[in-house]
Formats: structure tokens, sequence, C-alpha cells
């Protein structure tokens, strides 16, 4: 395997400099050139994401999915939603042994073939097809290479069941699962009482979510690149909470701007709550003019540093 991430870290710094020029010279923030700049940026960690969604998230998903459901792996119908471009979630699942299937509005396949980036192209539009093939050839070998290392044996691609649906109006029979997971994909979802419950209805009367959301008022919610790890480092241009203050630097993606207690409410309706843990950050970064002008919008102190919310639900259903 050669190791190309030197050579990927000097493209980051050339594109991140050449934009900056560029932006200087026309006097305005080319902003999509941007994000690709930061894109490459962010990928400059694929080893470290690589080992964070192996150990961390798997690691942690299936010490939940063990713990409350008290089987073995094998026994288990695992859900993923918003399995994302990588799908490692339900990959580890599936090469653990659950029986499992992901989800997600794109359409994600692995390998190089022809078709797939034609129906990617056709369901997704041109500029997902081509950002894919760039990642597959640049940042996917190293990235897979080092989960399977972190993971410690072969990962099984095939037969893992992706298919492209909106968890707000899932495909699936009532009671089709044992386990539902999901990371970084709730902020996202335009509706999240829908989706709420759907995964009620395709769990089983003993079946668990286990949700991790990115939460819109922190520092990293307005999901900014430049903001995407504030602990580290933190942006020289884009002003910090800027998504909450002027927002002069929007991102792309679409957010539905919920706050935790927004999301807690919904998830009360249709699930017994039985763990809720926060992850902080930015507090060294939360001025205390800067607290006085975000709460007077309607933010707590706690919104603004609560970075991420993770959920351990169960089903309402008779029968647990
Ligand atoms: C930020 S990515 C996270 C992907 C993955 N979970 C990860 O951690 O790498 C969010 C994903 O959620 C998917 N998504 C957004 N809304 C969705 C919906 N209503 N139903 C299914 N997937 C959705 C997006 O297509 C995207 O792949």
């Amino acid at each position: 395997m050669v190791d190309n991430e030197p050579f990927l870290a000097k493209i980051a710094s050339f594109m991140i400099t050449a934009t900056k020029r560029y932006s200087a010279s026309v006097g305005r923030d080319t902003s999509k050139a941007r994000t690709y700049a930061n894109l490459f940026g962010y990928f400059k960690r694929n080893r470290w994401i690589a080992r964070r969604d192996c150990n961390q998230v798997f690691g942690g998903a299936l010490k939940t999915a063990t713990t409350h459901l008290k089987k073995p792996v094998s026994d288990m119908r695992v859900l993923e939603i918003g399995h994302g471009q990588h799908a490692t979630i339900s990959l580890l699942f599936h090469s653990s042994g659950a029986k499992t299937t992901g989800i997600d509005m794109d359409y994600v396949r692995f390998g190089f073939s022809p078709k797939t980036y034609w129906r990617i192209f056709k369901l997704n539009g041109l500029e997902r097809a081509l950002t894919t093939l760039g990642r597959n050839i640049l940042f996917d070998p190293g990235y897979y290479n080092e989960v399977q290392k972190c993971f410690g044996k072969t990962l099984q691609k095939r037969d893992l069941n992706l298919r492209r649906m909106n968890a707000a109006d899932m495909d699936f029979a009532d009671n089709t699962f044992d386990f539902v997971f999901s990371f970084a994909v709730f902020e996202h979802i335009a509706d999240v009482e829908s989706t709420a419950k759907e995964i009620a209805r395709v769990l089983t009367s003993d079946g668990v979510a286990s949700l991790s959301i990115d939460l819109f008022p922190s520092l990293s919610g307005g999901h900014n690149l430049e903001w995407a790890f504030p602990d580290d480092a933190q942006s020289k241009r884009v002003p910090a909470w800027d998504h909450l203050r002027d927002n002069l630097y929007p991102t792309h993606v679409y957010l539905n701007k919920l706050t935790a207690t927004d999301y807690l409410e919904i998830f009360k309706r249709h699930f017994d709550v039985v763990e809720c843990a926060y992850i902080l950050e930015g507090r060294s970064l939360l001025t205390a003019e800067l607290e006085q002008e975000l709460t007077k919008k309607g933010y707590t102190r706690h919104d603004l540093l609560a970075r991420s919310l993770r959920v351990v639900l169960h089903s309402k259903k008779q029968g647990r």
C-alpha cells in the first residue's frame, strides 16, 4: 500500500493557498472552491477518521447493542440510517456477522464499476459522481486499509445490503430490526418527527436505537469545515459561531437547526430515552460577550457548548 498522505496534504495546502489568492484577486469569497479545498484538508485526517470510525463509533455501537440486547452480534438484525459514502458502520456490523441493512438518500456502492458512477450521476448528480470517483482513487484505499487494521479481520463488502431510502418513509415491515444506529445524520433530516415514528415502527418490541447527533448551536454545528475540530484548530477567517450570528460563510449542506431539547421532545413521544450523553467543545472560545449575544437569540450556554448528543432509545411497544 503506497502512503500517499504527505502528497495529499501538499495538494490540500496548495488548494487552500490558491483559493485564498484567487478570492483576494476577485474580491469575493469563492466558497465552493474553498469547500473543496477544506474537504481536502479534512481528508488529511483520513487515517485518524478511519480509526475513530472503527474504534469509537463502531466500538461504541457494538457495546450499546450487546449491552442492551443481550445476544450475540450474529443474532442481531441491524439497520444503519444514513450510512454515508464509506458505509463503515454497516460494513463492520456485516463483517461481524449481523444481518445488516444500511439506508441513505445517496446511492452508494463499493468498487470502481462504470455502472455505479453512471447510477450516482443519474440519482445524485454530476458533482457527487465526480467527488466519489476522486475520493475512491485518492483516499479510500488508505481509509479502508486503516479500518481493516483496527478491526483485525477482513472486511466483507460482498452481500452488504445498502439501499437508497428516505428514513422518514421506510420501505420495511413493522418489527424488522433489533438495533437501529445512526451517526451524524439527524441534523440533516428535514422531518425528524416522521423519522422517529418510522424507527419506532421498524424496531422490534425489545429493540434498541442508538443515535448520535451533531448539534446545530455548537461551534462546529454550522458544518463549516474550518470549524470541524475547534478544540484542535480554529479558523482565522470564519468567526466563531458565525452560523448563529451574521452567517457570512454559509455551508452547502441542509441543516434542520434543531436543538438538543427539540430532539429530546420528539424522541420522548416515540421511545423511552434510557441514556442521554453530550460531548462538549469550545469552552475557551465562548467569551462573555459572545455568550451574551447568543443567549439573547434564545440559545443556552449548554446549547452553545454541546457538540453532539447521543441517545439510547428503547421501544415503547409491549414485551420488553
Ligand atoms: C454527514 S453524513 C454522515 C454519514 C455517516 N453516518 C458518517 O458518519 O460518515 C449524513 C448522511 O445522511 C444521509 N441522509 C440525510 N438525510 C437522510 C434521510 N432522510 N434518509 C436517509 N439518509 C439521509 C445523507 O445522504 C448523508 O450520507
